[in-house]
């Protein structure tokens, strides 16, 4: 090769290598994702461990930043910021989803999962998958897949021995209308709450118990005011993967596919994390001292079937879910 051609062929080279790489960057993108959870927290291990995945599957050209602890906002207020595109991805409490499509509050019926191992199979159903189908059009964002919390339990200031003894008591509930229904036929006097708010609402008598999981009870000290744990498992408390409707009507069909596998992969891994460690979290509750009264559905007596024919008027998943359940 000439001298001269060798240097043309050098420089075209080049600065095609340098649109490529410029192509490159200009491509890169980095999705935003919100949760409530601190960053201990199960979910939001899983929600790092997702961006890792695609920053690698997708070789730098998308990347994670994840926000925890309601950084970006309360759940309200995310699915508000999805629905709009000014957030891309939230791992979020199916509870806030209910709120806005109230075919999810199914989820929520209580006593539909016997344990914890049922809840994982009931969230890997075919009728749970095809719930999600409804959430472009009804709630402006897509649902990639279900993880999950512990099962609840109700943790008071004072002993309990009857669900007589919860009446007239207010007890903190996560903000959202199935369980504010389920406290209120036991006539308790529901306290709607945000996670960061509890320790100190427990403490200081704001509330006389809350509805929480063995998980947080433990890790976050909440038996350290109170005095009994009813081990109830009286609902399933599943969470949802979603990116905003506007982002991903911009992606590509391929970009999609990577994306929805690997964080459906994740989110499940969430499942499993539960599965695997609600009985530890009970051994750790108990270690605390505290006395941990272990009741089944009758101790909440007709309060379910209840709770079942107001949520069948609002529900039109409930029965396909019981269905499942029993399976
Ligand atoms: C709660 O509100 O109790 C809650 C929210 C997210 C994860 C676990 C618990």
């Amino acid at each position: 090769m000439k001298k001269r051609t060798f240097i043309k062929n050098l420089v075209v080279g080049s600065a095609a290598a340098a649109m490529l790489m410029g192509a490159g960057t200009a491509f890169a993108k980095e999705f935003r994702l919100g949760l409530i959870t601190p960053p201990p927290h199960i979910w939001t291990k899983a929600a790092g461990a997702f961006g890792e995945e695609l920053k690698g599957k997708s070789g730098g050209k998308y990347s994670v930043k994840v926000f925890p602890s309601r950084q970006l906002g309360n759940e309200a207020q995310m699915l508000q910021q999805l629905q709009t595109g000014a957030l891309d991805m939230a791992f979020m409490t199916i509870a806030e989803v209910s709120n806005r499509v109230p075919d999810f509050g199914a989820f929520y019926a209580p006593y539909l999962a016997r344990d914890i191992a049922h809840a994982a199979k009931i969230l890997r159903s075919k009728t749970a998958t095809s719930l999600l189908a409804s959430l472009p059009a009804k709630a402006g964002v897509v649902g990639l897949g279900y993880g999950s919390a512990g099962l609840r339990q109700v943790i008071s200031r004072d002993p309990i021995s009857s669900a007589d003894d919860l009446k007239g008591k207010k007890i903190r509930i996560t903000p959202f209308e199935p369980i504010k229904d389920f406290y209120k036929i036991l006539g308790t006097a529901p306290t709607p709450m945000p996670l960061p708010a509890v320790y100190d609402a427990l403490a200081n008598g704001q509330v006389d118990a809350i509805d929480m999981d063995l998980e947080l009870t433990w890790k976050l000290k909440y038996t350290e005011h109170a005095k009994t744990v009813v081990l109830s498992n009286h609902m399933m408390f599943p969470m949802v993967g979603l990116v905003s409707a506007r982002v991903w009507k911009g992606l590509s069909i391929e970009d999609r596919a990577m994306i929805r596998e690997i964080m459906a992969k994740h989110l499940d891994s969430t499942i499993d994390k539960y599965v695997a460690g609600e009985a530890k979290f009970l051994e750790e509750v108990k270690k605390t001292g505290i006395d941990v009264k272990v009741v089944g559905p009758d101790f909440f007596g007709t309060s379910t079937d209840q709770w079942n024919s107001i949520w069948s008027k609002r529900s039109s998943a409930l029965s396909a879910l019981r269905k499942e359940a029993a399976k």
